[in-house]
């Protein structure tokens, strides 16, 4: 006898810009390929294209501007509010760039997780692909990881590599990291809907990890 699906997870996500993360997680919805719903967007900032996006596609929307909250805290007490309100399970930072305060990290333990443009712990916080060109990095990349106190380094869920290019600038490498988001992202939340995810201090381990995960070492530039 087969076991019930595991129900869909009640996801709230926490945009500043474009929202083509969040785009990519609502076509994943949509294609059956995560069992999900989004039952709130919330933007700080109105101009936010992601905020039309979801509302095209019939989501729940909400501005809260930081800039009319005293300090980290009482904003953070606003987002915590408007999520626990939508009974949200599980927090999505796509873009969002503000930082998060214990005040949510508290509320929501274990249930953040955040996107950054690089392969963590390299180049955290603003500009991270500009930092990895700047750098010479001869690959860079994304992670999913689930939100700590520090700037972009908690306990790390999927990441994907991405060479980077002798000619590539800034828009180029961005956009190539861009479309690898686009497919992590939407995993990301997938292993954690079948409850595969177990964070074991700054370690997470998947539940039936199999041998499917990738285990060819790249190299840049091509050795033949
Ligand atoms: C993404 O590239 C994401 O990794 C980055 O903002 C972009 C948002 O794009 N986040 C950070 O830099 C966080 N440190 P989107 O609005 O099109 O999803």
């Amino acid at each position: 006898m087969n076991a019930a699906p595991l129900p869909p997870v009640k996801l709230g996500v926490l945009i500043s810009g474009e929202g083509t993360n969040l785009q990519a997680i609502i076509d994943a919805i949509a294609g059956g390929d995560l069992r999900a719903e989004i039952r709130l967007v919330i933007s700080n900032k109105a101009s936010a294209g992601g905020l039309e996006r979801a509302r095209r596609h019939g989501i729940s929307v909400m501005t809260i501007d930081h800039r009319g909250y005293a300090n980290r805290r009482d904003f953070d007490h606003a987002l915590a509010e408007a999520l626990q309100s939508h009974d949200v399970e599980l927090v999505v930072c796509a873009g969002f760039m503000r930082l998060l305060s214990p005040v949510m990290i508290d509320a929501f333990r274990g249930r953040i997780m955040n996107i950054h443009p690089a392969l963590c712990p390299a180049f955290p916080g603003v500009n991270a692909v500009r930092q990895a060109l700047a750098y010479g990095a001869r690959f860079t990349g994304c992670t999913v990881f689930f939100v700590t106190a520090g700037v972009d380094d908690g306990p790390i869920i999927v990441q994907a590599v991405v060479p980077v290019l002798q000619d590539d600038d800034e828009a180029a490498l961005a956009a190539r990291i861009h479309a690898e988001e686009h497919r992590i992202y939407p995993l990301a939340i997938r292993l954690y809907q079948e409850r595969r995810l177990e964070i074991d201090g700054r370690i997470v381990r998947i539940r039936d990890y199999g041998h499917s995960a990738a285990s060819g070492t790249l190299v840049n530039p091509r050795l033949d």
